[in-house]
């Protein structure tokens, strides 16, 4: 399951992991410049994982290699399964500071970047990096870089960072960066990403293009179960969806203490849940009115069908 930032939280996580397991999880990006300053208690909350959720990689974004060594002390220490570090992140307020794609760039930094994430992972994490096919035009020189770097793993969105999400994914050169891989560094695996749903188009692309991995992002907005090979959910009726909603509610609720994290991430989730039935885009409109998770499952809980409401009591 691809990064997402105020969507792949644990909270999320725990929820696909008991529709579908993904064979790996990542972290919302982290900054480790934030984390390693006075805004640190802000910021943690992103680091939340449950077992449930592993193997999961925790993504790192930032700018001072220092930062990137002393978190991925932190990680090892917090159990995760890897460190990825985000080059690929398009986002305008990001690459200002010449941060994320903007590495693209600035090859000298994202070499530090990778060695003093290295030298701190020490063997102990697998690093790898998230990355683009370039930042205005495609620039294969920019891969051939990453992979002088044998990193454990290299995902790659096939699009430049300028293109956003905007143009067809260009699936052959992500195939063009496992040539290069198996010349330059047979031992770092080649995960794809871009636009796709589920797992049966990721396992076809994954064959066709010889890849190790595709990665899914948007995807599990759409089906939480887009990691199992054949998904229920278009046969779902309002309550189970309703209740399915009212779980990742109250999970939330369990989780974060007071403003950790704010509400407006979960109105995210409300497309996915609140679709597909009668009176669906009535009820959206209803929630988006909501201005707390208590008041959000007062809505649900008054919109649901007979059955829900006997599940709430028999709790
Ligand atoms: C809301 C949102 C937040 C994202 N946050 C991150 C992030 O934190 N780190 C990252 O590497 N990519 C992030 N991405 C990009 C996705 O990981 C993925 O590369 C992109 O959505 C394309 O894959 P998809 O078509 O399967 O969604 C984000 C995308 C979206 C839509």
């Amino acid at each position: 399951m691809a990064p997402m930032d105020d969507v792949t939280d644990t909270v999320f996580r725990q929820i696909i992991n008991d529709c579908a397991k993904p064979d790996l999880s990542f972290t919302e990006f982290v900054n480790v410049d934030g984390l390693q300053s006075a805004g640190r208690e802000h910021l943690l909350h992103k680091l939340k994982f449950t077992p449930k959720e592993q193997p999961i990689i925790a993504q790192l974004w930032g700018l001072n290699p220092e930062n990137f060594y002393k978190t991925t002390k932190e990680l090892i220490e917090m159990g995760f399964d890897g460190v990825d570090l985000n080059m690929g992140c398009p986002v305008k307020t990001v690459i200002k500071n010449g941060a994320c794609a903007a590495l693209i760039n600035n090859r000298e930094l994202a070499g530090e970047i990778i060695g003093a994430t290295k030298a701190a992972a020490g063997g102990a994490l697998p690093v790898s990096v998230k990355t683009r096919v370039g930042f205005t035009t495609v620039d294969m020189s920019w891969i051939e870089f990453l992979l002088s770097k044998i990193l454990n793993m290299l995902s790659i969105h096939g699009r430049t960072a300028k293109e956003l999400s905007n143009a067809p994914v260009n699936w052959d050169l992500i195939g063009q960066a496992v040539q290069l891989r198996n010349s330059l560094s047979p031992s770092t695996l080649i995960v794809g990403n871009g636009d796709v749903m589920d797992r049966q188009q990721a396992e076809s692309l994954a064959e066709k293009y010889r890849l190790d991995g595709a990665m899914i992002g948007r995807g599990v907005l759409h089906d939480p179960f887009a990691f199992t090979q054949s998904s229920p959910w278009q046969s779902w009726d309002k309550a189970k969806k309703l209740e399915l909603f009212r779980k990742h509610i109250e999970l939330y609720l369990g989780t974060y203490q007071t403003k950790e994290r704010n509400f407006e991430a979960l109105r995210k989730f409300c497309k996915l849940y609140i679709n597909g039935f009668d009176g669906a885009s009535e009820l959206r409109a209803k929630f988006m009115e909501t201005t707390d998770p208590l008041d959000a499952l007062k809505l649900l809980e008054s919109s649901a069908s007979p059955s829900v409401i006997l599940g709430l009591a028999g709790k």
